[in-house]
Parts: C-alpha cells; sequence; structure tokens
C-alpha cells in the first residue's frame, strides 16, 4: 500500500528558501508520517471534523492552531486512535488506521507516535525512570539494562538526570512535562503528537518546556504540536495549519500566515491572540 499516491499534489508543501530556522537546519523530507484524507468525525450529530485533508512528512513540524473547540485536540486524538473518526482515512506511515481496530490491533500504529499532554498523565506511583522506561519494556519488551541506558540518555536530555529517583508528585510542572516528553521519546516514535502542552504550566515554567520542544525540532524531530504559544509556531514551526468550526481554513510558512493571512478568519484569529500577548 502506497499512501502517498493518494495525496493530491496541492497538499504538499514547497520548501522555501524564506523558510524558518527548522526548515534552514532540517529539511522537510519526502516521506509521508501521518496522512488524513477526508476525515470527518461526529460527536453524536455534532460534527466536530470536516473533510479534514492533512499531511505531515519526516523531519515536519507542524504547528496547529486555531479557537477553543474548533477540534484540534480531537484530530491529534484520531491520529492514535484515541477517538475514532466517524469517515475518512488515517495513515500513519503508510499503514491504515481503521477506527474498527481493537485496541490490540491499534498498538503497534499507536506506538508509532508519541503523545505529549497538556496535564503530563504521568504514572503518580512510578518514579521518573520508572515512568520513562515503562512503555519500553512492556510493548517493545527491551532488556531492562537497555531501557534504564535509554531512560537516563533521554533525561539527560530533557535536563532532569538528578530527578531519576523521584517522584511525579515532588517535580514542578515544567519539570513533569519534560519527564512525558522523555516518556514520549523512549518509545523512538517516528513523530510527536503534542496538545497544548504548555498551557497547564505558570508561566515561569513555559520557557524550560519550550526549549525541550525547541531542541527536538532542531534535531529534526517530526511533530505536530496544539499551541496557543505564536512565538513557537511563527519561529520554530515549518508550518502552521489555522483550523476552525472542524475545517482547516489555511496553512502555509508561518511568517507569512502571521504577517498576511488570506482568511478574514485567521485574520480575525490572529489579531485577536496576538492582541492578548502584547
Ligand atoms: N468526547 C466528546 N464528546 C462530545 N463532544 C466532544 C467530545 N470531545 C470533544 N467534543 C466537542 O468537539 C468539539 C471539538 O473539541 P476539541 O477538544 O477537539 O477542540 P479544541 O480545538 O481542542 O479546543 P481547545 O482549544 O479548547 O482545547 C468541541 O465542540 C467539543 O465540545
Ligand atoms: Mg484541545
Amino acid at each position: 500500500m502506497d499512501s502517498e499516491q493518494t495525496i493530491s499534489n496541492e497538499a504538499i508543501i514547497p520548501l522555501t528558501t524564506s523558510g524558518s530556522l527548522s526548515q534552514a537546519a532540517n529539511g522537510v523530507e519526502d516521506e509521508v508520517i501521518i496522512s488524513a484524507i477526508k476525515v470527518n468525525k461526529y460527536f453524536g450529530d455534532k460534527h466536530v471534523l470536516r473533510d479534514v485533508d492533512f499531511e505531515v512528512r519526516k523531519k515536519e513540524v507542524v504547528a496547529l492552531i486555531g479557537p477553543s473547540g474548533s477540534g484540534k485536540s480531537t484530530l491529534l486524538r484520531c491520529f492514535n486512535g484515541l477517538e475514532k473518526h466517524t469517515s475518512g482515512e488515517i495513515y500513519i506511515h503508510g499503514h491504515l488506521l481503521d477506527p474498527r481496530f481493537s485496541v490490540k490491533q491499534l498498538s503497534p500504529i499507536r506506538s508509532e507516535l508519541g503523545m505529549v499532554f497538556q496535564n503530563f498523565n504521568l504514572f503518580p506511583h512510578m518514579t521518573v525512570i520508572q515512568n520513562v522506561i515503562e512503555a519500553p519494556l512492556l510493548v517493545r519488551k527491551m532488556p531492562k539494562d537497555q531501557a534504564m541506558a535509554l531512560g537516563e540518555k533521554l533525561l539527560a536530555k530533557v535536563g532532569l538526570s538528578e530527578k531519576r529517583d523521584v517522584y511525579p508528585s515532588r517535580l514542578s510542572g515544567g519539570q513533569k512535562q519534560r519527564v512525558a516528553i522523555a516518556r514520549a521519546l523512549a518509545m523512538q516514535p517516528r513523530a510527536l503528537l503534542f496538545d497544548e502542552p504548555t498551557s497547564a504550566l505558570d508561566p515561569e515554567l513555559v520557557g524550560e518546556v519550550l526549549k525541550v520542544m525547541r531542541d527536538l525540532a532542531y534535531e529534526g524531530s517530526t511533530m505536530v504540536v496544539v499551541t496557543h504559544e505564536m512565538q513557537f509556531a511563527r519561529n520554530v514551526s515549518d508550518r502552521v495549519v489555522f483550523i476552525s468550526d472542524g475545517t482547516i481554513v489555511e496553512q502555509g510558512d508561518p511568517q507569512e500566515l502571521f504577517k498576511q493571512p488570506k482568511h478574514e478568519r485567521t485574520k480575525l484569529f490572529l489579531e485577536r491572540v496576538l492582541s492578548t500577548m502584547a
């Protein structure tokens, strides 16, 4: 099965020399990691995703922005089967994600994607290192010493080596979120999905999490980031996607989209969020 054949060329975002730093450092590759074709989602009779076409390529960093209730979380959750889409097709690295799949059938597809939530979702009864190595041990059946070595490497990466043996309750929100990122990385996923990873944090803790995310982006991680952090969207992402009422209204180069939005809805949204940042 080759999902790339089913995608129109219009969906392919050209690389431009005027792109963001992330593009300059790590060229987006052709390999398609996530592909959604005409995806619809209903909750009861509420139509929350409407014919969404969405594609993420290897090493691409996509910022998903839009008003509250527009369907950002739902779209992200459909990508790893946490929500079942009603119609349309989703492929993760070429593998069809059928909404009728059982949890067991979903498992190998899910492990291709690491998810970071607003509220961290760490296991409270496990230490930091245990949180990080749980999935590699259980899902990947990685030998314990190898998992420990990986866990230590990832904790060093997010700057938390000294916290390896403490429980999450002893961590600040920013530290918890960095552990959650290390935990997502431990499965060596093809892409990382972030759902407002800094929204639950005190303002002074936002920077440390964004820094880790920025480093990941510059290293060439493939990322989809639902965020209200417009600086991150503008300066770090390769592409910004604006979604409103379950529809992708506009997407493109971050600098261009922020400077010159083509659609009135995008313009109004940006004016509103940027004015609250000023
Ligand atoms: N489990 C559910 N059952 C019913 N309706 C839901 C459910 N989850 C989400 N919705 C509805 O679907 C719509 C999209 O919700 P979603 O959480 O995806 O929005 P969002 O863009 O992530 O918003 P926010 O910025 O507030 O997080 C909303 O109208 C929401 O009320
Ligand atoms: Mg949401």
